[in-house]
């Protein structure tokens, strides 16, 4: 039974947000803060839809020149010397508001909108919230890059790849149409005080003395980060709402470079104001797991070294690095997915029970996780690449044949590892992280072995091999999102035969809903100031001390990385070290090779 039946039903923030003294909300990022009376009535409601009741209240007394059209370009009004001439503050000032009474907007500037991640996630993401009423009433997107191009002609790229998930949905085009009719562009230079001045005018145009809220996402590349974060805060920040920047990996190489990166962000903007993404936490099965966990009687008791053999992070694709060969060779496998994607999966699924589902206190669990873990050895690593293969007559090439690729390159495409939590819960329990590139399928799923039974009555119906009778929790993240527990249970019939069989939530089955794309649900929560789902400074240095001291070993002593065929499972090597630790990949068990 479906818990919730609004439109735009559920983000990271509906569970956390309960009362208006949030602590997400009392920490929201203001440049200039408000008084504190104004951040607790600043509380948005789940849809957006009641954000306006204040002034609508007001429009009625027929105080409030407000435009009631979402569509409607308020700064037509200046020519008629209406208020919109006006700051926001002045204007809020001369009708009598203070900043909590006024109606809010929200301007999203896509900074580097030409390029390919804002094409193929950011605006369908954005529409996909727009089309399901979850963007707020007062909405404006701008896209921001160097190149010129005028609104018409971004709308046009923009709706080329608008081909979302929504876009067999009813009414798609029409609310495509009133979508693209909010897109604005603007062209300036990444470092450019000046442009980001111009583009700020543009901003205060469109949000027409209503109270300004600012997002910018960066997608762009991390060198010109700061540069952007400095132009932005300095010449294009809000000055009475909030202003929000989100950032996406590669957050530096190493631990020196991240801090760097980090340092420089911090000279203009403060921490809470930074949305680091990682979007696999994005992901609903990812979500899901502290429900899974925190709310089943079944698992959590089990959640710990005492029952749990091991448990596996396994992410493969099924194609190479095909087109991003000369940003993938600059990273390798380990910082493009384990560093981040991989070990934010991991910190979830290991930590303790938060005091709650506020952001500080899950992000005070995960850091507890990464800081109790064990440097990595170089012998529980094994690194891959890719070679060429040919199947069925059709060639694949090989890492090193793109073009892009230094030729002799040693960048790992795949990489194993074992690690291990050094803490009372996990002690000795192998975690082991499988990722690779141009592997036989497309599959990202966590793995849970459990223990043995103990003095097993069954044994004999088993044989030696006990391993294949312990049960196993698999968490799919994806593709086909599902649940399902690896049982044992009789054949049906008057023998004693047994069986194993899986106990399954899959959810294409379960749920007729479409699942979000994590942009979507990333982009939502950032709008909304929820931050349970964006990486901590802290998190971030521990992560990367984890993984830096192996980086420099495998790059300085020039380990070359063993290679096995597009398209295969990868290289032998992954076994022997799950073997290592009595591990066997269960991605790689008879039954689960389809
Ligand atoms: C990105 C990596 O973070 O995640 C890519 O840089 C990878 O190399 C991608 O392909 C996978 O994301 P998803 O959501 O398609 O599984």
């Amino acid at each position: 039974m479906a818990l919730s039946a609004a439109k735009c039903p559920s983000s990271s923030a509906a569970a956390a947000r309960l009362s208006l003294g949030h602590p997400s909300l009392r920490s929201s990022t203001l440049l200039r803060p408000f008084p504190n009376s104004a951040r607790a009535r600043r509380l948005p409601s789940r849809s957006f839809k009641n954000w306006n009741l204040s002034v609508v209240c007001k429009q009625e007394a027929g105080a409030v020149p407000v435009s009631s059209s979402a569509e409607e370009t308020p700064s037509k009004n200046v020519e008629n010397g209406g208020l919109f001439g006006l700051s926001s503050e002045e204007y809020g000032h001369a009708i009598g508001l203070d900043a909590s009474e006024r109606e809010s907007t929200v301007s999203i500037t896509v900074v580097g909108a030409s390029g390919d991640l804002a094409k193929k996630k950011i605006f369908p993401a954005l529409f996909a919230l727009y089309y399901e009423d979850c963007l707020p009433k007062h909405f404006t997107i701008f896209g921001y890059a160097r190149s010129k191009m005028t609104d018409a002609e971004l709308r046009t790229m923009v709706s080329k790849t608008l081909t979302c998930r929504i876009d067999k949905r009813e009414n798609c085009s029409e609310k495509m149409e009133q979508f693209l009719k909010r897109c604005f562009y603007h062209s300036g230079q990444y470092d450019s005080e000046e442009n980001f001045a111009e583009l700020d005018k543009k901003l205060k145009e469109h949000e027409g003395g209503r109270l300004p809220n600012r997002l910018f996402y960066l997608s762009i590349p991390p060198n010109i980060f700061i540069d952007v974060a400095k132009s932005a805060s300095r010449s294009g920040s809000s000055k009475d709402g909030w202003t929000r920047v989100i950032v996406e990996k590669p957050f530096g190489r190493d631990s020196q470079s991240s801090a760097a990166l980090t340092r420089g962000l911090k000279q203009y903007l403060e921490e809470d104001q930074i949305f680091r993404i990682d979007h696999y936490l994005g992901k609903e099965l990812v979500e899901n797991l502290s429900i899974l966990r925190f709310s089943n009687l079944v698992f959590e008791p089990l959640w710990s070294r005492q029952y749990i053999r091991n448990v596996q992070l396994i992410f493969s694709e099924d194609f190479g690095t095909e087109g991003r060969g000369g940003y993938f060779d600059n990273y390798g496998i380990i910082r493009d997915i384990m560093q981040n994607h991989l070990l934010q999966i991991l910190a979830l699924f290991a930590m303790e029970t938060p005091v709650s589902m506020d952001a500080e206190d899950i992000r005070n669990e995960k850091v507890k996780v990464l800081r109790s873990m064990k440097p990595l050895q170089l012998e529980d690593v094994v690194i891959g690449q890719y070679k060429s293969h040919t199947k069925g007559g059709v060639t694949y090439p090989g890492y090193t044949d793109d073009k892009t690729v230094p030729k002799g390159s040693l960048t790992p495409t795949f990489a194993a590892a074992a690690l291990f939590i050094d803490n009372a819960r996990w002690d000795g329990v192998p975690f082991l992280m499988k990722a690779g590139k141009a592997l036989h399928t497309r599959r990202t799923e966590i793995r849970v072995q459990f223990r043995h039974v103990p003095g097993n009555l069954y044994k004999r119906s088993f044989g030696t091999d006990l391993d294949r009778a312990t049960n196993e929790l698999v968490i799919r993240v994806q593709p086909n999102e599902a649940i399902y527990l690896k049982i044992n249970n009789k054949i049906p019939g008057l023998g004693m035969r047994l069986d194993r069989s899986n106990l399954n939530l899959l959810y294409a089955s379960r749920y007729s809903k479409e699942i979000p794309d994590a942009y979507e649900r990333l982009l939502l929560d950032a709008i909304e100031g929820e931050r349970r789902l964006f990486i901590r400074s802290d998190e971030l240095d521990a992560a990367w001390e984890l993984f830096t001291p192996l980086l420099k070993e495998l790059e300085e002593r020039k380990i070359a990385p063993e290679l096995y065929p597009y398209g295969s499972r990868g290289p032998v090597g992954a076994h022997y070290l799950a073997a290592n630790y009595n591990v066997r990949w269960g991605d790689l068990s008879a039954s689960e090779t389809t």
